[in-house]
């Protein structure tokens, strides 16, 4: 059995039960379509879905329109998928090009905030209208089907707008989370070999600005496949000016035609490229599909959180993590609903910002991470308080797993002991939730409930037997729409990791327990990534940052439980010979990790050591270095060529 991670103590003991209220379930999607298909009980509906070539056909009936009809709903390879076989079909025709044919035509898509309160409502046809422009654009530059387009642009309109219109004419973006540095920028513009990049001057946070075009030109010095750079101007700071390269926004995008035929493609040709940390080497660039995305990311939103004409959705992710490609962009769109979008800081300028945003614009359902509730938790509950949010009638969270005191606090004072909370299960390679409750589960707080309609989930042990009770291995054993299609030129490794361990079973790579009513606790990661903020960072990636400083010999980066981000990312360092280990050095090399990965990753402590306990092999022994930290045995350390490290680990604190 994998090591337990900390918090399962807790939630073992957890036993609370939420009933949904009655008057919410006869009004839900699911209990309607149970009606409609004549099936009594949700036993009965996931007896049904089984049958995953009937059901995923249903579904899609509902959610999508093909250009040309598939002729086979799923053909299953392993470890290779292909959903909706023989369709034509782009994603686009559904998030937009139908709306602006209906009387969604004048709905708001999205309600945008910025952070220095600015504030701007987009209708689905003024989406459209830009998002042609900017398909227009991308073509004039040479972007053709195919063809990969980096984007690197904070939470403003544009961002959508952006991703929208590689889509339209079949390129595949590769997002990058604004709040990652230069360095990350360009391991993934050259991984995907981007020939063209989407970045804005510089953006809002916390009051101040962020130069991304800096970090552009920064990051494009080693890029050779970048023909050319967009730039969109949103705080007018000052920048450096490539003439041969870079293009405002407004002078190559607002001129253009606000009509742009949609690329029809194959529903199985690829919509992007999102990169997600892994154990070992450079981040895995998980790519997903236009049909079968399309149809996972709808449905489970429009399930999960049941959303209706009438409702304003907010899901207060980043659109640079797959939380907001699911869920801010594709899904709310398809689903032609309203959206929020807030380009700042959570509790910026004062604790109250997200709540007066619920209050203004009226949001119904708010969809965050266990972090920014634990965030809010630690302000105290005058902060909503000061606040009608009465509007609400549904919550949801995901990242990580919650932890039943921020899931009561949540319940509470957000929700008003009236919102049943959606723990939504999933991961940048399952594109859409798998393990989630919907509105007509009873909860228990800290449990992601029980896998959807549709999904098979199991609990494993090392030798690939189920287990019942116990924490072991999390898999899925049947293919699901929204699943990934592979590594981006990597077949090998999508094989090794998610593929080999049990054969055609998905490998999750999350550590979890199904108690006796068949519900799911998930307890963190396996394998060697951090959990910081709801979002995966490989424990190699910050060493490898830390080594590429000239002090630095070696490093080992543990992951520590932390009251508000769930992880905290501690390092061990061993300096090279001469190099004095200073409080200055300690600081400089937390600021070298927020600069070659992004401020999530900077360590929140630097130790320095004489040496890292190893195996004989040379294998620097992370297991070992944890168990010190958090207190707990060290267990097994016979293979250890140098048992005098671990003393110097626990004195060194
Ligand atoms: C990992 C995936 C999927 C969007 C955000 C992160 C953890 C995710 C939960 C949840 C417990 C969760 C898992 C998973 N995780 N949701 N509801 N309960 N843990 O995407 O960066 O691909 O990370 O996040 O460990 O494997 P990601």
């Amino acid at each position: 059995m994998p090591p337990s991670k900390t918090g399962i103590d807790v939630l073992l003991k957890e036993e609370r039960i939420f009933h949904p209220p009655k008057d919410l379930v006869e009004q839900t999607h699911v209990k309607k379509w149970m009606d409609a298909h004549g099936i009594k009980t949700y036993e009965e509906l996931l007896e049904k879905a089984k049958d995953l070539e009937w059901f995923w056909g249903e579904i899609s009936k509902e959610l999508v329109g093909w250009s040309k009809p598939y002729t086979k709903v799923l053909e299953w390879n392993p470890p290779w998928v292909k959903w909706f076989l023989g369709a034509e079909y782009n994603i686009v025709c559904d998030a937009l090009d139908r709306h602006v044919k209906s009387w969604r035509k004048n709905k708001v898509a999205y309600i945008w905030e910025g952070e220095p309160g600015d504030r701007e409502k987009l209708t689905y046809a003024e989406l459209h209208g830009k998002v042609c422009q900017a398909a227009n654009a991308l073509k004039s530059l040479g972007v053709k089907k195919g063809d990969r387009v980096g984007i690197y642009l904070p939470m403003i309109p544009e961002l959508p707008i952006a991703m929208l219109a590689c889509a339209k004419i079949g390129a595949l973006h590769s997002v990058v989370f604004s709040g990652f540095s230069a360095h990350a920028l360009r391991d993934r513009v050259n991984d995907s070999e981007a020939k063209v990049v989407i970045t804005c001057d510089g953006f809002y946070r916390r009051g101040k600005t962020v130069p991304l075009k800096k970090q552009t030109d920064e990051a494009l010095q080693q890029a050779p496949s970048v023909e050319h750079v967009i730039v969109y101007k949103r705080t007018g700071g000052e920048v450096s000016w490539n003439e041969k390269r870079d293009l405002w926004w407004h002078e190559v995008v607002d001129g253009q035609k606000k009509t742009c035929e949609t690329e029809i493609l194959d529903a199985n040709d690829f919509l992007y490229i999102l990169y997600t940390s892994g154990t070992t080497g450079k981040p895995k660039g998980v790519v997903h599909a236009h049909g079968g995305y399309a149809v996972g990311t709808a449905f489970t939103l429009k399930w999960v959180f049941d959303l209706k004409d009438e409702d304003v959705w907010w899901c207060a992710a980043d659109i640079g993590w797959v939380t907001g490609h699911s869920y801010i962009v594709y899904a709310p769109l398809i689903l032609g609903v309203t959206s929020v979008l807030y380009e700042g800081a959570p509790d910026y300028p004062k604790p109250d910002r997200w709540w007066s945003i619920v209050e203004r614009y009226g949001v119904t359902v708010l969809y965050t991470s266990p972090t920014s509730i634990r965030l809010f938790m630690r302000y105290g509950e005058e902060w909503p308080a000061k606040h009608d949010l009465s509007s609400l009638r549904l919550l949801g969270t995901v990242g990580e797993p919650i932890n039943p005191e921020a899931w009561m606090w949540y319940y509470k004072h957000i929700g008003g002991e009236r919102c049943p909370i959606m723990d939504t299960w999933w991961q940048t390679e399952t594109g859409s939730f798998c393990i989630s409750p919907l509105p007509i589960t009873p909860l228990k707080p800290g449990s992601a409930t029980r896998p959807l309609p549709g999904w098979t989930a199991d609990v494993y042990d090392e030798e690939g037997k189920p287990l019942v009770n116990q924490g072991g291995n999390l898999v899925l054993l049947t293919p699901w729409p929204a699943m990934f299609r592979g590594l981006y030129k990597d077949p090998e490794r999508y094989r090794e990791v998610y593929w080999s361990k049990y054969p055609n079973v998905y490998l999750a790579g999350d550590v979890a327990r199904i108690d006796r009513d068949g519900y799911f606790w998930i307890q963190g990661r396996a394998d060697d990534v951090l959990n910081v903020a709801g979002h995966r960072i490989g424990n190699s990636e910050v060493e490898s940052a830390l080594v590429s400083h000239e002090a630095v010999a070696e490093a080992a980066v543990i992951g520590k439980p932390h009251e508000v981000k769930g992880e905290a990312i501690v390092a061990y360092v061993v300096l090279k010979r001469g190099v004095e280990p200073t409080e200055k050095l300690r600081e400089e090399l937390r600021g070298h990790v927020a600069r070659e990965i992004g401020k999530l990753a900077r360590p929140e402590e630097v130790w320095f050591v004489s040496d890292l306990p190893k195996t004989r092999s040379g294998k620097i022994m992370r297991r070992v270095v944890k168990a010190v930290v958090l207190g707990k045995p060290a267990g097994d350390i016979s293979t250890l060529s140098n048992p005098e490290a671990v003393e110097e680990i626990g004195k060194a604190r």
